[in-house]
C-alpha cells in the first residue's frame, strides 16, 4: 500500500473522530502531521483549516483531512486557499468521484454526521483513488477566477 504523509486537523467538535482516524491512518502506516486540536476545549475551525491547507499548499502533505461539527465549515475555510480542493464526504461513491473528478485534496467529515466506520471506508477509498485527468483537468482550470 502506498505510503502517504497526510495533515489533519478538527476542531472540538471533531476530535472524536479525528481521534480515531488518525489511530487507523498510523497503524496503515501513513506519516501524519498533527495539526490540533487535541483536547475538548471550544476553539475555532478556520484555525485548523488553514494549518491543514497550509501543509497541503506547500507541499509537506499529500491529503489533508479535516473534522468538525459537520464538516461543512471547516470544508468552507479550506476551499478558501487557491490550491485547496476540500470535499465533504458522507459514502465512498462520493470518496472516489471527488478525487477522480475534482483531484480534491482534502477529505472534510462531519463528526455529528457521520460514523467512523462510513467515514474511515470513505478515507481508505479517497486515498486510493487517482485524479482522471482529461476533461476533468480543463474543469479545474476553470475554477478559479482571473486575478
Ligand atoms: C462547532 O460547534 C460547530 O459549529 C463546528 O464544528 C462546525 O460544525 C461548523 O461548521
Amino acid at each position: 500500500m502506498l505510503v502517504l504523509t497526510i495533515a489533519i486537523g478538527a476542531d472540538h467538535a471533531g476530535l472524536p473522530l479525528k481521534t480515531q482516524l488518525q489511530q487507523a491512518l498510523a497503524a496503515e502506516g501513513h506519516a501524519l502531521i498533527d495539526c490540533g486540536t487535541n483536547d475538548a476545549d471550544s476553539v475555532d475551525y478556520p484555525d485548523f483549516a488553514h494549518s491543514v491547507a497550509q501543509a497541503v499548499e506547500a507541499g509537506q502533505a499529500r491529503f489533508g483531512v479535516l473534522v468538525c461539527g459537520t464538516g461543512i465549515g471547516i470544508s468552507i475555510a479550506a476551499n478558501r486557499h487557491a490550491g485547496i480542493r476540500a470535499a465533504v464526504l458522507h459514502n465512498t461513491t462520493e470518496a472516489r468521484l471527488t478525487r477522480a473528478h475534482n483531484d480534491a485534496n482534502i477529505a472534510c467529515f462531519g463528526a455529528r454526521t457521520v460514523g467512523v466506520e462510513v467515514a474511515l471506508e470513505a478515507l481508505s477509498v479517497f486515498l486510493a483513488t487517482e485524479f482522471e485527468g482529461g476533461r476533468h483537468a480543463r474543469r479545474l482550470g476553470k475554477l478559479s477566477p482571473p486575478v
